[in-house]
Parts: structure tokens; sequence; C-alpha cells
């Protein structure tokens, strides 16, 4: 989906393969990469490739450069999308480590979400995060959101796979 949404420090827009060096910057970081779902991205044709096959002519699924206002570099990124199956919306984001602990992922995160209750009259959102990934619990719960039940999840290349936690918020 095409859309910008501006928040008190950063712009949320569209994600497009320009911005594949900003983004190589955090996808290519073991700690960042460590619990998302895409396998570290070792080479810059990896970012491209990822890139290139968004199709932000999907309505049903945004995915977002986070853009820092004060210096107009793209910082991170977050997603959300619609799960029809189950009337939902879910949600994934990360963002480059010298920007942790600054709550810009929550203020990102929040505003997407505000965005498709507004305008998609979304029912609920949901997320998962590995157990030990603490942090991006905290991001759930800073969105209101609350235990639903356990799980796992694999990175695509099936390398390596996390027990977790879902996490959900009704509306
Ligand atoms: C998880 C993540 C998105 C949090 O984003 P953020 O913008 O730093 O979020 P916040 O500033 O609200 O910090 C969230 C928690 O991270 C922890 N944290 C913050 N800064 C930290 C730092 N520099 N080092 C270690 N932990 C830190 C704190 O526990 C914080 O919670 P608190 O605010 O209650 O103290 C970010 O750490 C990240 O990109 N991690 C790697 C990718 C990832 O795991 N994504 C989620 C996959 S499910």
């Amino acid at each position: 989906m095409r859309v910008t949404i501006e928040t008190e420090r950063l712009i949320l827009r569209p994600i497009t393969v320009e911005d594949a060096e900003a983004v190589f910057k955090w996808a290519s970081d073991p700690e960042v990469s460590k619990f998302m779902i895409y396998p570290r991205h070792r080479d810059i044709s990896d970012t491209k490739g990822w890139l290139e096959s968004i199709d932000h002519d999907n309505p049903d699924n945004y995915e977002m450069a986070f853009v820092l206002k004060e210096t107009g570099e793209v910082i991170g990124s977050g997603g959300i999308y619609y799960r029809q199956d189950e009337d939902y919306w879910n949600i994934g984001y990360n963002i480059r480590k010298d920007q942790w602990g600054k709550g810009l992922v929550p203020e990102a995160m929040q505003a997407l979400v505000d965005h498709v209750r507004e305008t998609r009259n979304a029912r609920a959102i949901r997320g998962s995060f590995a157990k030990e990934n603490k942090k991006s619990g905290r991001v759930m719960e800073k969105l209101g959101m609350t235990y639903l039940k356990e799980g796992e999840y694999s990175k695509f290349d099936g390398s390596v796979t996390f027990p977790c936690y879902y996490y959900e918020r009704i509306f």
C-alpha cells in the first residue's frame, strides 16, 4: 500500500530499492537480523532482491521505511499485513542498532496500527517474538498487546527455529 504517515520524529513511507544501502546496514547486522525471519543479508543483492519483491499495490500489505526527520536517513522498517483467514493484521519491524532504545519503533508501529484502524477498520493486531527477544516483547506491550499463545517460527531458509510468544490486541 502506498501511503505516507508522519509522527513526531519519523516519516513512514513505502520502502523501495533506492533504500537498499540504508537497509543493508541493519539487515547485514547479526544482532539486528538474529530473530528476524529473513536470514542475515550477506550481500547488497540480498537486500535489493527483497526490496524488489515487495508489492506496494497490494492494499493489504504495508511495508514502510522509517525515515528519521532530523537527518532524513532511513533507519528502520516495519510492516503490517492483513491475514484474511483469521481477520487480524500481523506486525513486524526492525531498526538499526545505533537507534535502539529511543522508542522509535513503538512510535512508528503505533502510527501504522492507528492508520489501519482508521482506514481499514482493523479488528485486531497480532505479532510473534522469540522468547529470548524480550526487547520485541516490550514493543508489543507498548502497543497494548497481550499474551495470546506460545508457538515457534523458523527463518525462511530453515536455518534456525525459535520458540516464541504470540501477542495480540483486539480493538
Ligand atoms: C526490538 C526492537 C525493534 C525495539 O525497537 P526500539 O525502537 O529500540 O524500541 P524501544 O526503544 O521501545 O525499546 C524496547 C526495549 O528494548 C530494550 N532496549 C532498548 N535499548 C536497548 C539497547 N541499546 N540495548 C539493549 N536493549 C535495549 C529495552 O528493554 C526496551 O524496553 P523499555 O523501553 O521498557 O526499557 C529493536 O531492538 C530491533 O530492531 N531489534 C532487532 C530486530 C528485532 O528483533 N525485531 C523484532 C522481531 S519479532
